[in-house]
């Protein structure tokens, strides 16, 4: 491979992937077969109808979970520092206080403490929570608590980020101030971000790039470059023409999916 080639290779990359879930004797295929390729920075959002493996995807991105069949390749320069997950429950340790959590991940890798201190402060920062470092998670809001942890998925300075519904637990304003928020981040140090969402319209305002899943098993039904460009707003990318004809594009995808689910198991029933 010379260095173009090795330039040019996707960070994320899945070959005819499926997974099936097998608990207490029932056969669940929750995955594929899917075939991804996601590019070094790209900003990529993956919806589709709730059950269609979304979740299951980013695990197997993250590693929690295996495929079982098929390949996925990560195309990481140091796999200490590959992945990081924002899931949506927050999953913050409450016995912890704000900078202890923060620092989690540097702790685990043996960063010392006071250079941990110094890079989550750098994160808390970042996310508007600089004066909280010694806040008790208990005093925070679920707005507050998911800043913290998308600052300790950042401060380990991931190469891939994945977030897992990260802000559907989160009252509309808030998640308009972290949706912003996010796209800022972004735009500045252009991760490669892999972002489940079940919102058309949250996907369109943060991706380059919309994937949408069919009911289960998940397959790509509709694979859209987000022509909005950048840097952009939520707010901007709201109004435009651009989101109007892709939200309205793939809506009329996801109803058609959700009908499609609802017309096999209405056929199931009455053949049972
Ligand atoms: N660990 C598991 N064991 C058994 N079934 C699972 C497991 N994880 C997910 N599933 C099933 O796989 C399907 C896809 O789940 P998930 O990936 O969470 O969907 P989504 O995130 O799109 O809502 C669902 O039917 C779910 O019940
Ligand atoms: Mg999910």
């Amino acid at each position: 491979m010379d260095s173009q080639e090795v330039a040019s290779r996707p960070k994320i990359s899945l070959r005819g992937v499926t997974t099936r879930f097998v608990s207490k004797g029932a056969v669940v295929d929750a995955v594929g077969p899917i075939d991804l390729d996601i590019a070094d920075g790209e900003f990529v959002c993956l919806v589709g109808p709730s059950g269609c493996g979304k979740s299951t995807v980013l695990r197997m991105v993250g590693g929690l979970v295996r495929p079982s069949t098929g390949e996925i390749d990560l195309h990481v320069t140091d796999p200490r520092w590959a992945t990081a997950t924002v899931f949506q429950d927050y999953s913050i340790y409450p016995w912890k206080n704000v900078i202890e959590n923060v620092r989690f991940g540097l702790d685990l890798a043996g960063v010392p403490k006071a250079e941990g201190n110094r890079r989550s402060q750098v994160y808390l920062e970042r996310m508007g929570l600089g004066d909280r470092a010694k806040a008790h998670i208990s005093e925070l809001s679920g707005g507050m608590k998911q800043r913290v942890a998308i600052a300790r998925a950042l401060v380990v300075e991931p190469e891939i980020l994945l977030m897992d519904e990260p802000f559907s637990a989160i009252d509309a304003q808030m998640r308009h101030v972290l949706q912003d928020d996010l796209l800022e981040m972004w735009q500045s140090d252009r991760r490669t971000v892999l972002f489940v969402t079940h919102s058309i319209e949250e996907a369109i305002l943060l991706a380059d790039r919309v994937i949408m899943l069919s009911v289960r098993p998940g397959r790509i039904v509709a694979d859209r470059q987000v022509p909005i460009e950048r840097p952009r707003s939520a707010e901007s990318a709201r109004n435009s023409k651009e989101f109007a004809e892709l939200h309205d594009e793939l809506w009329e995808l996801m109803r058609r999916e959700v009908q499609s689910q609802l017309a096999a198991s209405r056929t199931a029933q009455e053949a049972s």
